[in-house]
């Protein structure tokens, strides 16, 4: 497709996945719970060199935006239609993950920090279920100074769609808030995912949040971290559609343009709210024999829901999109997937 060049930019935390199948020993010993994600601290440091000497881990490229940026290269196809910014270190590490992007077709255009690692994340793995340790190091360091480049500001303008993930908040609000009114006052689009719970219940990183909030066109996120914005807003309700519609009419400030919230519920019907009204989109069952990892479904969602919205296509046609791309990535271990999107139509 013609046209296509730089038009989804993502923003956010490259990292090096370190994913190893562990005992519960070891999620005893540094407190881990399933199913749970984090930044590490102090007391979760010696965990990364335990899973390189004793766990035999897989490495792999990560970073939620930088997975969800090349499933929607995936769908694209146009090699060069995606770019993404992040900060990593000036190691092996950091050129596995640019060599991982580039493979896809994204174009990455990484801060590079000489003096830190690039960041990695511990994925501890038992009976199916991850524990996710994120030790963000280079990826820390991102700056706005950055983004502010010539070359690279020329990038945010070309693009037509802008995406981070909510983890980015912790790391750089001041650039997604510049990048953010930039993209409202061209009229352009600004997608946001809240990604964890700690995002909007952590007090600092839900302030960010919520600046960011009015100049957010597509928000996204999951039904546990749609109910924990609701808590952490005092709202008293856990009902996924309620606080959909609640948080499509908060304050915009590019009028121009509704607020469309996504939030998807596993295999639970999609939950889309615009305009007032909400929409239900039934996800595919996929046999419990084929599902492989379910691990990595949302950022496979979230990307291919980005490749419609950047050429322009309905909201239905993105959450058809987002359900085909998660579907192939739960099938396979880890967010990956095959050469050809074989069975996705384009209408
Ligand atoms: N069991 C399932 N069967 C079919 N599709 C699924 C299943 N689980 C997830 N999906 C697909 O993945 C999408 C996102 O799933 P979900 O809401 O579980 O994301 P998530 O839990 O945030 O993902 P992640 O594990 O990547 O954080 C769903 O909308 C659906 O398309
Ligand atoms: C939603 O995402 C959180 C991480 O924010 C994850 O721990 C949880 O399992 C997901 N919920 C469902 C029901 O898929
Ligand atoms: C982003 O949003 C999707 C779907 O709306 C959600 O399933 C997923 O957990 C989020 N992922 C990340 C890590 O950004």
């Amino acid at each position: 497709m013609a046209g296509l060049q730089g038009v989804l930019l993502g923003m956010g935390n490259p990292l090096l996945d370190i994913s190893s199948v562990v005992d519960q020993a070891l999620l005893d010993k540094y407190q881990l719970k399933l199913g749970n994600q984090i930044l590490a601290e102090d007391q979760h440091l010696p965990l990364f060199k335990e899973l390189t000497e004793k766990y035999s881990p897989e490495y792999i490229a990560g970073g939620a935006t930088q997975n969800s940026i090349r499933i929607a290269q995936w769908m694209l196809r146009a090699p060069g239609a995606t770019t993404y910014m992040g900060s990593v270190g000036d190691d092996e590490y950091g050129r596995i993950l640019a060599a991982a992007a580039e493979k896809d077709g994204v174009r990455v255009r990484y801060h590079v920090d000489a003096s830190t690692p690039t960041g990695t994340c511990a994925a501890c793995v038992l009976g199916g279920e991850r524990s996710l340790v994120a030790n963000l190091a280079a990826a820390n360091c991102y700056k706005t100074a950055h983004v502010e480049r010539p070359e690279n500001w020329a990038v945010v303008e070309a693009a037509r769609v802008v995406y981070s993930a909510g983890f980015f908040i912790t790391v750089a609000p001041d650039a997604m808030l510049k990048v953010a009114e930039a993209m409202a006052a061209r009229d352009r689009v600004y997608a946001l995912n809240i990604s964890a719970p700690f995002v909007v219940e952590v007090p600092p990183f839900r302030a960010a949040f919520n600046e960011l909030l009015p100049l957010v066109d597509y928000l996204f996120g999951n039904e546990s971290e749609a109910r924990a914005y609701a808590a952490a807003e005092g709202w008293g309700t856990e009902d996924v559609e309620e606080i959909a519609l609640r948080v499509s009419r908060l304050p915009k400030r590019n009028g121009c343009r509704a607020r469309t919230v996504v939030f998807t519920q596993g295999a639970d019907p999609t939950v889309v709210a615009v305009n007032g009204k909400i929409q239900l989109f039934p996800v595919t069952p996929i046999a419990k024999d084929k599902l492989v990892d379910t691990n990595g479904a949302g950022d496979a969602f979230v990307g291919g829901f980005l490749s419609q919205l950047v050429v322009g296509k309905s909201v239905a046609e993105g959450v058809r999109a987002g359900h085909y791309a998660a579907s192939v990535v739960v099938q396979r271990s880890g967010c990956t997937f095959p050469d050809q999107t074989y069975g996705f139509a384009w209408n």
